[in-house]
């Protein structure tokens, strides 16, 4: 939630800026704002997205080569220019730009108001500069102190970043629970939520800790700990290719994420899998096998999208090694005191590894003493840097809010450990575990064919896209694949949908069946197939619109349903891989069709890192 971008050094510091913000406007659009020191510290803030600041600020004059920027996900205060990031100190001789929560500033507010403070905004970053700002002008110290002595007293989550008008060459910047990446070029440094808008400039990275301050200062850099010690940082050196954030001729980095599939899933296993050597080896899951292999229990926790791939690994994992498996919200389970054994090994899985609610879940469980082991997208994140050990899922850079390549890559990554741990745990057999690993490997042709199916999905979302409401079904392997499915076509085409385990139809959402509803069946060839033939029997004698995900081939499914959209067969346990992939097509087809943002639906983030 909110992307921050800060530059220092010898270019000009405004477009350095407002390209970063553009590449950080997953994590929030509501609201952007700059400011730079062109002839004093000016602060420049606009309502909607980066685009309308830009041009707001067309005609300025905007020569600088310090300058801060943010784009805002709206938490305290509605979205408007005043709210807008960067806020002013009362004297607007200090700017700041953050993102996160500041719990107690209506405590801060209420002690600085008495003491003559008089606020513009509704937030609480306002407050948080103010309270800097208190802190320097009753103290003889530097910037730098008053600002370690007011994280030391604010409760929540930042990452911020702060210019001074006196200093001209100064920024100084800290986090805790908001990701902060630094990048170091010659003569000049970056700040920002991800490293987005650095890779252009520099590879050359030191990923923030919690409670570290960094302070940029005439060309030279120092990182302390809040408790004022010197850091010495690890220089990262990054492999992210500029071609992998841009859309490469797509109109939405949703299409292009869902067609980048196949190399995704292929990337992902790259390395990991051979099966023609019966290769499987996932790096972070060696050292821990035994831990692993004894768990009594493997709880899985995630938000979201990812929620639902730990719910397709849960199938997995129970069947394949027997061991039981309990899928958790991360928001629930780090509020409700979960019962946690030594034996027991946490999942937790993330594509950002920034959602609020699963680090907190990771640090709770690592409290209790669990192993969490991370399947974490984003390299360096706070995710992957929280958990004992883990696994990347290696799908590139995610930029629609909607995740799509990031859900197969974690089903793979997840499918690969549940295999790695059948096989020494001794839950399968020789002949299984070869088959399934060959099935997998050929997973990226069949998601390649399931893609050529687009231009038939395309004339189905046509039907759809004057729907107010969906229904999605699916059984075993498949339920998942049904709240995936609905849960893609809420969050960005704004029609209401829900996926069910296709059996619990008829214990409620069976009356909402009408012939003005779609209901969409993932009925591929599997052990629950015959059931699920039942099912779409009793939508179809309620008049219901059924839409069929079946198996190549299928006739009998084709002959019931009214359309039937037919997927490569492969082995059940890795059907979620092939049959989420029209789902995926279909939703961003109804988007479009609805005349929706498919890449900045309304009210969402990408990347939510509050609570
Ligand atoms: C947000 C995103 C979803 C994502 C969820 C969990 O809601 O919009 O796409 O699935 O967060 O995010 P994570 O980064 O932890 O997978």
């Amino acid at each position: 939630m909110c992307g921050i971008v800060a530059y220092v050094g010898h270019r000009q510091a405004y477009p350095i800026i407002l390209k970063g913000l553009k590449r950080l406007e997953y994590r929030g659009y509501d609201s952007a704002g700059i400011a730079l020191l062109n002839g004093g510290l000016n602060v420049y803030k606009k309502r909607g997205k980066v685009a309308d600041l830009e041009n707001h600020l067309a005609d300025e004059s905007l020569n600088s080569t310090i300058g801060i920027g943010h784009t805002r996900w709206a938490t305290h205060g509605e979205p408007n220019d005043i709210n807008a990031h960067p806020h002013y100190s009362s004297d607007e001789k200090l700017a700041i730009i953050h993102n996160g929560i500041i719990e107690n500033y209506a405590s801060l507010k209420k002690e600085l108001e008495d003491r003559g403070h008089v606020f513009r905004s509704q937030t609480d970053s306002e407050v948080f500069i103010h309270f800097i700002e208190d802190i320097y002008n009753n103290n003889d110290i530097e910037l730098e102190e008053a600002v370690r002595i007011a994280l030391s007293k604010v409760i929540g989550a930042y990452a911020i970043v702060i210019m001074d008008s006196s200093e001209p060459d100064k920024l100084i910047a800290a986090r805790k629970g908001s990701p902060m990446v630094f990048g170091i070029g010659e003569n000049e440094f970056f700040i920002a939520s991800d490293a987005t808008p650095i890779i252009e400039y520099t590879n050359k990275v030191v990923y923030l800790n919690d409670y570290e301050i960094v302070v940029v200062k005439g060309g030279e850099f120092s990182i302390k700990s809040i408790e004022n010690e010197v850091m010495t940082p690890y220089i990262h050196e990054l492999d992210l290719k500029l071609e992998s954030i841009e859309k490469g001729g797509f109109d939405h980095f949703m299409l292009k994420e869902i067609y980048e599939q196949p190399r995704s899933i292929a990337d992902c296993l790259r390395g990991r899998l051979v099966s023609s050597q019966g290769h499987l080896v996932l790096g972070g899951l060696i050292e821990h096998m035994n831990k692993i292999v004894n768990a009594d229990r493997i709880m899985i926790v995630a938000c979201g999208t990812s929620w639902h791939a730990g719910l397709v690994a849960e199938y997995v994992i129970e069947e394949l090694t027997r061991i039981p498996v309990e899928v958790e919200y991360a928001s629930e389970f780090r509020y409700r005191n979960p019962i946690i054994r030594e034996n027991d090994v946490v999942i937790a899985i993330s594509q950002s590894g920034e959602t609020a609610d699963t680090l907190a879940a990771i640090e709770l469980a690592k409290s209790k003493g669990a192993f969490i082991f991370g399947v974490c997208n984003v390299v360096g994140s706070s995710i992957a840097r929280a958990t004992h050990a883990g696994a990347y899922t290696h799908a590139g850079p995610e930029i629609g809010v909607a995740s799509t390549k990031a859900f197969t890559a974690q089903v793979t990554v997840l499918t690969m450990m549940a295999l790695m741990i059948a096989e020494k745990r001794g839950t399968i057999s020789a002949s299984t575990f070869h088959a399934i690993l060959a099935d997998l490997e050929s997973i990226p042709q069949k998601v390649e064919r399931a893609l050529k199916l687009d231009g038939q999905i395309k004339a189905i979302a046509e039907m759809v896209a004057s729907s107010n409401n969906a229904l999605y079904l699916g059984r075993g392997y498949n339920f998942p694949v049904a709240l995936e499915g609905a849960l893609k076509l809420k969050e960005i085409s704004y029609i209401h949908a829900e996926g069910y385990p296709a059996a619990e139809m008829k214990h409620g959402p069976i009356a909402l069946i009408d012939e003005e509803m779609p209901v969409f069946v993932i009925a591929t060839h599997d052990s629950g197939y015959e059931k699920i033939v039942s099912n779409i029997q009793e939508v179809k004698a309620r008049k219901g619109k059924v839409i069929a995900v079946v198996t190549e081939g299928d006739t009998l499914v084709q002959s019931m349903a009214d359309y039937t959209i037919q997927v490569p067969d492969t082995n059940e346990i890795l059907m979620p891989l092939v049959s989420v992939i029209p789902l995926q097509l279909l939703s961003y087809h109804v988007a479009v069709i609805r005349g929706c943002n498919v890449d900045q639906p309304r009210n969402l983030a990408k990347s939510v890192t509050v609570e």
